[in-house]
C-alpha cells in the first residue's frame, strides 16, 4: 500500500539544521530516499538519494562548486538536480534523463522541512519561537519503531500520564481525565484543558508549578493535521512555556519525533536539564508505542475501543480521514 498523496504534498521535517552541515544529509521520508545538501550560500536543498547512472546514494558523496557529487563515478548535480558534468566523457552531450527529481525544502524553527509535492498546508506559526525573550531549547530527535500517527497520538494522550510517566507528568492518585472539547477549524484541532501534574522533581526543575501541593497545568493545543502538535503550557502567571512536536514519516513504523521547547523563564538554565527530562520521558512512551498494534493508528473507530475521555484521538482519527490523509 502506498502513502496517500496528500500526505506527500505536506511539509514534513527531515532533520535538524544543526545535523546538516557540509557532508550530504541522507534520510528517508514516506519511503523516499532523501538527500539534503547545502549549496555554496549554505541554502539547502532536497532531492531525490539516487543518481541515475547505478543507482547510488548520492547522500554517500560531497559537495562541490554548488553542486552533489556522486561518490562512485562523481558524476556532478546541480540543485535542479540536473546533472551537468560526467568527468569519464567530459566533453559528451549529457543525455536529457540524466537528472533526479528535487523537493521542496525550507528551513525554519531549526529544522529542515521537505514536501515532496506542492505543499497543501503551510506550517504552523510559533512566533514564541522566533522571539528573543524566549529561551529554545531542541530535545531528541526520537528514533521509534512505530508509524507517526501513533507517535503523534501519544504526545497529545491524557489519561497515560500517571502511569508511564508517574511523578514526572501525572500523579497516580489523580488519574481522572477533565473533559475536552475538540473543534476542527480547517486542518487544525483546537482543544484545551486543566489537567492535575506532578510537582517539579529537583532532577528535572522544568516547569513553573513551584510550592504547589496538586498542581495543575492549563494546556492549549493545536494539532496540525498530520503530525505536528503546538502546546502552550500556563500555570496561572506569567511563566509559560510552549512545546512544538512533530514527526518525520520515515516508512510504515518507523518515524522520528522533534521537540522543540520555548520558555519565558529559568532562561539560564542549561539545556541538558530539558533534553535529559525529555530522554527519559520519551523513552518511557517508546517501549508502550512501539509495542502497539496495529503500528499504525486504525482510522476505522470499529478498530479499538473509545471512551468518552479519548476525544481527541477520536477526532483525529476521524479528521484525518476527512482530509484524505489517512
Ligand atoms: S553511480 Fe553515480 S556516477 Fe555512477
Ligand atoms: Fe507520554
Amino acid at each position: 500500500m502506498d502513502f496517500p498523496q496528500k500526505l506527500k504534498a505536506c511539509w514534513h521535517p527531515v532533520g535538524y539544521s544543526k545535523e546538516i552541515g557540509e557532508q550530504p544529509f541522507g534520510t528517508f521520508l514516506l519511503d523516499q530516499a532523501v538527500v539534503i545538501w547545502r549549496g555554496a550560500d549554505g541554502q539547502a536543498h532536497a532531492m531525490r538519494d539516487l543518481c541515475i547512472h547505478r543507482g547510488t546514494a548520492l547522500s554517500l558523496g560531497w559537495v562541490k562548486d554548488d553542486c552533489l557529487v556522486c561518490p562512485y563515478h562523481a558524476w556532478e548535480y546541480d540543485k535542479k538536480g540536473a546533472c551537468v558534468f560526467i568527468p569519464q566523457a567530459p566533453e559528451a552531450h549529457i543525455p536529457e534523463k540524466a537528472k533526479t527529481p528535487t523537493y521542496h525544502c525550507v528551513e525554519r524553527y531549526g529544522l529542515v522541512w521537505v514536501a515532496l509535492e506542492s505543499p497543501g498546508y503551510s506550517l504552523p506559526e510559533i512566533p514564541e519561537l522566533e522571539d528573543a525573550d524566549w529561551k529554545v531549547v531542541q530535545t531528541g530527535p526520537f528514533d521509534w519503531k512505530s508509524d507517526s500517527s501513533r507517535q503523534t497520538e501519544n504526545f497529545t494522550d491524557f489519561g497515560h500520564f500517571p502511569w508511564v510517566h508517574p511523578g514526572l507528568l501525572g500523579d497516580p492518585e489523580r488519574p481522572e481525565v477533565p473533559k475536552c472539547k475538540v473543534e476542527k477549524k480547517g486542518a487544525v484541532l483546537h482543544y484545551s484543558i486543566v489537567r492535575p501534574e506532578a510537582t517539579n522533581t529537583d532532577e528535572f526543575p522544568v516547569f513553573a508549578n513551584d510550592d504547589v501541593v496538586q498542581p495543575e497545568r492549563r494546556s492549549v493545543y493545536r494539532l496540525h493535521l498530520p503530525y505536528t502538535i503546538v502546546l502552550r503550557l500556563g500555570w496561572g502567571g506569567e511563566k509559560g512555556m510552549v512545546y512544538f512536536f512533530v514527526s518525520q514519516p520515515i516508512s510504515k513504523n518507523k518515524c522520528r519525533g522533534y521537540c522543540i521547547i520555548g520558555r519565558n523563564y529559568d532562561k539560564d538554565e542549561p539545556d541538558t536539564v530539558l533534553q535529559n527530562f525529555e530522554q527519559v520521558i520519551f523513552d518511557q512512551d517508546k517501549r508502550i508505542v512501539e509495542s502497539q498494534r496495529p503500528e499504525q493508528v486504525p482510522f476505522d473507530f470499529a478498530e479499538e475501543l473509545h471512551l468518552k475521555f479519548d476525544a481527541v484521538a477520536m477526532n483525529y482519527r476521524k479528521a484525518m480521514k476527512a482530509e484524505g490523509l489517512a
